[in-house]
């Protein structure tokens, strides 16, 4: 009964093109994640992987790896959003990754695997044969999900009283949803 009363907004951004609701101009700096020897994957980042990595799967893209420049580029960002803009969309439109975000209200913590089923569920409107999206969807953030030359993830989410709100960020690299290309 909680669960219906969540409502997750969508909103993707790409190189090409751009698809959202933006807040606020962030400037998020990273870089390749060159470590060897990796921490263990927080609970979080195993979910928000897995759960790429499952829709990845099934149409035979190799997995992401998680990243944590990229995480801690999404966390700072969320942080941001969280303290200054009550947990709104963020500006992305600057980014030099690749990025998904969704909002999510109603009481119940927008867990990370319902941010990703929740880009995920715009594959029923893609059209991989002609590469198209039906009217008034956002395929750019299922297309993401799946890019195969995108190779890292990262993701951060803050959660704010107000609206009771989750901000969901991810960040992959290198981007995808190139304009005119398929995403495999
Ligand atoms: C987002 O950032 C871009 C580039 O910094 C800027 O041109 C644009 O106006 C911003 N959009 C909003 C809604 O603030
Ligand atoms: C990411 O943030 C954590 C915690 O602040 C820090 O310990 C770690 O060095 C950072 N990693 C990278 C690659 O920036
Ligand atoms: C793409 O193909 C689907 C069916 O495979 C079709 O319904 C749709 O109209 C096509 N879209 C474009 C833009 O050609």
């Amino acid at each position: 009964m909680a669960l219906a009363l969540v409502a997750l907004v969508v909103v993707s951004i790409c190189p090409g093109s751009f698809h959202g609701v933006s807040a606020v101009s962030v400037s998020v700096t990273a870089t390749p994640n060159i470590n060897p020897s990796p921490a263990p994957l927080s609970t979080a980042a195993r979910e928000f992987l897995e759960s790429h990595n499952q829709a990845r799967a099934q149409v035979g893209v190799a997995p992401l790896i998680w990243s944590e420049n990229l995480a801690n580029a999404t966390s700072r960002l969320v942080r941001y959003q969280r303290i200054n803009k009550g947990c709104e969309f963020a500006n992305l439109t600057s980014g030099k990754y690749g990025a998904n975000q969704s909002w999510g209200s109603g009481g119940v913590a927008v867990t990370p695997r319902m941010a990703v089923d929740s880009w995920v569920n715009e594959k029923n409107y893609y059209h991989h044969s002609n590469n198209s999206c039906e009217p008034n969807h956002m395929c750019g953030v299922y297309t993401q999900v799946v890019w195969r030359k995108s190779l890292e993830l990262g993701c951060g989410q803050a959660f704010c009283n107000k609206d009771q709100a989750t901000l969901t960020i991810c960040f992959y690299n290198p981007p995808g949803n190139y304009v005119g290309e398929s995403p495999y």
